[in-house]
C-alpha cells in the first residue's frame, strides 16, 4: 500500500495538505498534480494526522493515520464561548472523595480521551499506572509523611517545614493530607528518551481532569506524594512504574462527595505585551 493514500476521485489538487504538513514532506506541484510523499520522507512523517483532518475532500489517508479512524466533526457539538469558559472554570480540585474505587471502564474511556493531549513530535508514549484500594493508598501516604518528617527534621526554619508540620499533624489525628480520601491514584509517566515527557504528561492528566467533568468524576493533582517520589526511589519501586519511565505525576481520581455551586474568583493574569 502507498505511503500517502489519495483518492483521485476525490482530490481537488488544492494543495492544502502539503501547505499543511507540519514536516514539510508532502510535496505538491501544481493544481494539476496529486500530492506526493517521497520514499525516502516517509520516515519523517510523525503521524500526527493534519493532512487526513485538514482536507475537506476527506480524499487522503497515510500509513499510520486511515481516514475511517478519523471521524468528521461535528458541527452541533462545537462549544460555544460561554460553555467552554464555564466548562473550564468549573473544574475543581477534589479533596473528599464517594468512598469507591473508579469504575474501571470509565477511567479507561478518560484515558483514552487524555490520549488527545498534544505530545512533542507526537511521541504519544506516555503510560498510566493504575493503583486502587485505600489498603495501597495508605501506604504511599505514610511513606510521604515519613518524608515530611525527615524534611522538617534537615531544615526546622524552613518555609517548607512550616507547609509540612500541618499536614503531619492532620496525619497524627487520622486524616490523610496527602491522598485525601482517594481511593483510586493514577500515575501517567513518560520514558526517559522523552525530553518533554514531563510537559507530555501534564497536558494530558489537564485532559483527563477536564474529560471527567461531565462523567461526574473528580481529581486533585497529588503533588505532596510527587515530592516524596523525586526524594524516595524506593518508594517509586513500591509503586511499579513502567520500567524506564522517570517522568511521572500521580493524580488523585474517584467520585467527588460533594458538588459545586460557583466559580471561585482568580488572580489577574500579569501579560507582558513586547
Ligand atoms: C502540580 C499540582 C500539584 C498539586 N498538588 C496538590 C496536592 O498535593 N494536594 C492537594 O490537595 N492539592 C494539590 N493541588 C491542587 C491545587 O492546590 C489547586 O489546583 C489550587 O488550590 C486551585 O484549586 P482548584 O484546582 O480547585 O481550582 C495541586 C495542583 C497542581 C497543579
Amino acid at each position: 500500500m502507498a505511503f500517502l493514500k489519495i483518492d483521485e476521485t476525490k482530490c481537488k489538487q488544492d494543495g492544502i495538505c502539503a501547505a499543511e504538513c507540519p514536516r514539510r514532506i508532502i510535496t505538491h506541484k501544481d493544481d494539476t498534480s496529486f500530492p506526493q510523499i517521497a520514499p525516502a520522507d516517509e520516515a519523517n512523517c510523525m503521524a500526527c494526522g493534519h493532512c487526513v483532518a485538514v482536507c475537506p475532500h476527506a480524499a487522503l489517508s497515510v500509513t499510520g493515520v486511515d481516514i475511517q479512524d478519523c471521524p468528521e466533526i461535528e458541527k452541533d457539538l462545537v462549544l460555544s464561548w460561554d460553555q467552554a469558559e464555564q466548562f473550564l472554570r468549573s473544574r475543581r480540585s477534589i479533596r473528599r472523595f464517594k468512598d469507591k474505587v473508579m469504575d474501571r471502564e470509565t477511567l479507561v474511556h478518560l484515558i483514552e480521551t487524555a490520549r488527545y493531549a498534544p505530545t512533542a513530535s507526537n511521541a504519544q508514549n506516555l503510560q498510566w499506572t493504575v493503583i486502587e484500594g485505600r489498603d495501597k493508598l495508605e501506604p504511599l501516604s505514610r511513606e510521604t509523611i515519613n518524608w515530611m518528617e525527615r524534611v522538617i527534621e534537615a531544615q526546622p526554619d524552613s518555609p517548607t517545614a512550616g507547609y509540612f508540620r500541618p499536614v503531619v499533624a492532620g496525619w497524627a489525628t487520622g486524616y490523610d493530607g496527602i491522598l485525601r480520601t482517594a481511593q483510586t491514584l493514577i500515575v501517567a509517566s513518560a520514558p526517559k528518551e522523552n525530553a518533554n515527557g514531563l510537559v507530555d504528561l501534564s497536558i494530558a492528566l489537564a485532559y483527563l481532569e477536564l474529560a471527567a467533568l461531565p462523567l461526574g468524576v473528580g481529581t486533585c493533582w497529588a503533588g505532596l506524594l510527587r515530592g516524596a517520589m523525586l526524594a524516595t526511589p524506593e518508594l517509586v519501586e513500591t509503586m511499579g512504574l513502567p520500567e524506564g519511565h522517570t517522568g511521572f505525576y500521580p493524580m488523585m481520581i474517584g467520585y467527588p462527595k460533594f458538588k459545586y455551586h460557583r466559580l471561585p474568583k482568580r488572580k489577574a493574569p500579569v501579560i507582558h505585551w513586547k
